[in-house]
């Protein structure tokens, strides 16, 4: 019998890449979503997939007979998450608890938790290994608050749990519908639509951006090698670039000759983010997709998709 893995937040941007490499690499694949940011397009047609909230304790008998669970759903809008904490914490730390809840009555034997490089917003060293944090925002604490759960199963119930800090993931399927979407497919979303890009701040601030694929050679190995059971990965590229580069990157492939505009600082973003991958590189994994092919394949799929959808449904982005 195939082993069978559940995906929470199989619609958004991580989960719906994970799904498409489980299921070519064999597995079955239950995803969990409620929609409320990722879509159904993104859902591969091999996902047994149910429209839920994580919270709702009609989620249990879904993971009966799995072999491990990639808890990604969250509230990850960090506006949104500003604007309505409890909501945040609601879904982020009380989503995550009756997740684990449930993973833990099911018996299922790996729990992958996705936490984030936000837990690193007070520490000033770089790059960051993974020893240290301090999560500032709301996003991070509440983000902090399901992974301290998880940390707490671990110790309470013996749950084999891996707990992943993921730095900018970037890639097809990122949500670009967003209000102020993702930095890489915000700017070019609106380059290939003829806009001004827009950069808030000085774009001297510095993203440690990782390809989804190659988060996703991490997943794999994270669930198939035992050695990764009970520990925390940074899960970066290790290099990090301005946001005025990413502009300077995109504009090489686009040459559109669009000046990006700037607008005020937004509250609660990090200055510098980079991350120290020792421990993920000791596994045997190491980032493989540079940001000039991760780019050119981000670009590629927004033209075909975001394109198409603004033609259909004007003023959707
Ligand atoms: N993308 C990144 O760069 C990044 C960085 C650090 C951490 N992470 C973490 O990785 C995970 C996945 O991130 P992503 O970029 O794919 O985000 P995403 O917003 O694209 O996906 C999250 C998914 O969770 C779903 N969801 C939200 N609330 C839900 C609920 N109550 N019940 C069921 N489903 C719900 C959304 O509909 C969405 O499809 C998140 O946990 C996020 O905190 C992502």
């Amino acid at each position: 019998m195939q082993n069978r893995i559940v995906v929470t937040g199989v619609a958004g941007f991580i989960g719906s890449n994970l799904a498409k490499r489980l299921l070519d690499r064999g597995y079955a694949v239950t995803g969990i979503d409620n929609l409320s940011a990722g879509t159904a397009e993104n859902v591969d047609q091999g996902v047994e997939f149910i429209e839920t909230d994580i919270r709702a304790p009609e989620i249990h008998p879904l993971f009966e007979g799995a072999d491990a669970v990639f808890h990604l759903a969250a509230k990850t809008c960090l506006p949104e998450c500003v604007n309505n904490p409890l909501e945040a914490a609601s879904i982020n730390v009380v989503g995550t608890l009756n997740v684990l809840e449930a993973a833990r009555r099911a018996k299922v034997r790996k729990f992958i938790y996705a936490d984030t490089s936000a837990e690193y917003e007070g520490i000033n060293e770089f790059p960051t290994c993974e020893e240290r944090i301090q999560p500032i925002g709301v996003y991070a604490a509440s983000k902090h608050g399901g992974a301290t759960f998880c940390e707490s199963y671990r110790h309470l119930y013996s749950m084999n749990v891996t707990i992943l800090r993921y730095f900018n993931v970037y890639g097809p399927a990122q949500d670009w519908r967003r209000v102020i979407p993702p930095v890489m497919s915000s700017f070019i979303i609106r380059m290939l639509q003829g806009e001004r890009p827009v950069i808030y701040g000085t774009g001297e601030k510095r993203r440690d951006f990782v390809y989804v694929d190659d988060v996703n050679d991490f997943h794999l190995l994270v669930l198939e090698d035992q050695r990764a059971s009970g520990k925390v990965f940074n899960v970066g590229s290790g290099i990090n670039f301005s946001v005025s580069e990413v502009y300077q990157l995109i504009e090489g492939v686009l040459m559109t000759g669009l000046e990006p505009i700037y607008k005020p600082e937004l509250t609660g973003e990090a200055e510098v983010t980079l991350a120290d991958l020792g421990a993920a590189k000791a596994l045997g994994w190491k980032p493989r997709v540079a940001i000039t092919e991760g780019l050119s394949r981000t670009i590629e799929y927004l033209q075909s998709r975001a394109l198409k959808a603004k033609a259909s449904s004007p003023g959707a982005i």
